[in-house]
C-alpha cells in the first residue's frame, strides 16, 4: 500500500505582473472565473482528490489571499438571516479547518523549485502534490485525482502532461519520453523551456504534479537553471538520472492557461457557457457579437 497523497503545495509568491494595474493591490489568484477565484479552483480540484492539508507559498502582498480562507461570521449571520443559501453554500466552499491551511514566505523571487523548496519542513517524508493555480482544468474527473489514481499504479514522481504546438514548446517544461503507454508515459528526461527546435517531444509539464520527498532533498542542491531560476523541472529530471521512475500522465480534460490574457478570458467564456444560470445570457450575447464582426468583414 503506498503513502496517501494529503499535502498539497499552491505556489502563489509570483507578482502577476502579466496582469498589471490589475495586480497592483489584488494577488493575481485572487482573480476570478466568473465569481470564483483562480485559488478556488484550485483548492476544490486539491480536496476532491484527497488533499487535506493546503501549503501555501505567498509573498508580500498576498494579504487578501490569506484573508479569502478565513471565516466570515458576519457575512455568514447576514446571509443566514435573509435566507440567502445558495450563497451561503458558496461562502462555504472557501472556510478551512482550523489547522488545514499553513502559509510560508517566498523571500525572494528566485523561481518555482525555490517556492516549492521553501514547503519542505511542512512536508517532511510523503509524497506530496504540486498545484499550479494558473493552470485551470475542467474535468469530469479533476485532474489531480486522476493523477493519484495513476499514482497508485506507479509510485515515484508524476507530472501532469498534454500535447502541445511545436511553436509553444520553449515556453513549458517539456517530457523526454522512454515508453508511451497512452495515458501514462515513462520519462527519460525532462528540460525546461528548451530553445526552439530542441524539445524531445512535443508533450508538456502543466501545472500539476505528484512527487516524492526525494525532490526536496534534489531541490536543496539544484543550481540556476533556464531563466536563472531554480526549477522543479530539473530536480525532478534528477530523480530519472538517479535512477528513480518518472511518469506522465496524459490528463482527460481542457486546460486554460489563465496566466495569459487570452487564456483568461477564453476560461471566462468557457466557465460561463458551463453555468445553467449563464449559459442562454452568454451564448445570445456571443452569437451577437460574432455576427457583428463577421458583417464587418
Ligand atoms: C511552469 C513550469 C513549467 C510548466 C508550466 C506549466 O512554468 O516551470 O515546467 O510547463 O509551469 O504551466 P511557468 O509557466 O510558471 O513559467
Amino acid at each position: 500500500m503506498r503513502n496517501k497523497v494529503t499535502k498539497a503545495i499552491f505556489p502563489v509568491a509570483g507578482l502577476g505582473t502579466r496582469f498589471l494595474p490589475a495586480t497592483k493591490s489584488v494577488p493575481k489568484e485572487i482573480m476570478t472565473l466568473v465569481d470564483r477565484p483562480l485559488i478556488q479552483y484550485a483548492i476544490d480540484e486539491a480536496r476532491a482528490a484527497g488533499i487535506k492539508e493546503f501549503i501555501f507559498v505567498t509573498s508580500r502582498g498576498k494579504g487578501a489571499l490569506e484573508d479569502y480562507f478565513d471565516h466570515s461570521p458576519q457575512l455568514e449571520a447576514e446571509l443566514r438571516k435573509k435566507g440567502k443559501d445558495d450563497l451561503l453554500e458558496a461562502l462555504k466552499s472557501t472556510n478551512m479547518e482550523s489547522g488545514a491551511i499553513a502559509y510560508i514566505r517566498q523571500h525572494r523571487a528566485l523561481g518555482l523549485g525555490h517556492a516549492v523548496w521553501c514547503a519542505r519542513r511542512l512536508i517532511a517524508n510523503e509524497p506530496f502534490a504540486v498545484i499550479l493555480p494558473d493552470d485551470v482544468i475542467a474535468a469530469e474527473t479533476p485532474c489531480l485525482q486522476q493523477m493519484v489514481e495513476a499514482y497508485e499504479e506507479t509510485g515515484g514522481s508524476m507530472v501532469a502532461a498534454m500535447e502541445v504546438p511545436v511553436a509553444q514548446t520553449s515556453s513549458y517544461g517539456m517530457l523526454d519520453v522512454a515508453e508511451d503507454h497512452g495515458r501514462i508515459v515513462n520519462v527519460q528526461g525532462m528540460v525546461e523551456k528548451p530553445a526552439a527546435g530542441e524539445a524531445p517531444s512535443n508533450l508538456a509539464v502543466i501545472g500539476r504534479y505528484i512527487l516524492t520527498p526525494d525532490v526536496l532533498r534534489n531541490l536543496n542542491k539544484m543550481k540556476q537553471g533556464a531563466g536563472g531560476e531554480i526549477q522543479l523541472t530539473d530536480a525532478i529530471a534528477q530523480e530519472i538520472e538517479d535512477g528513480r521512475p518518472v511518469h506522465g500522465v496524459r490528463f482527460t480534460g481542457q486546460r486554460f492557461d489563465c496566466g495569459s490574457k487570452a487564456g483568461f478570458l477564453q476560461a471566462t467564456v468557457a466557465f460561463g457557457l458551463a453555468r445553467d444560470d449563464l449559459r442562454d445570457a452568454l451564448q445570445d450575447f456571443l452569437k451577437e457579437i460574432m455576427h457583428v464582426d463577421q458583417a464587418a468583414q
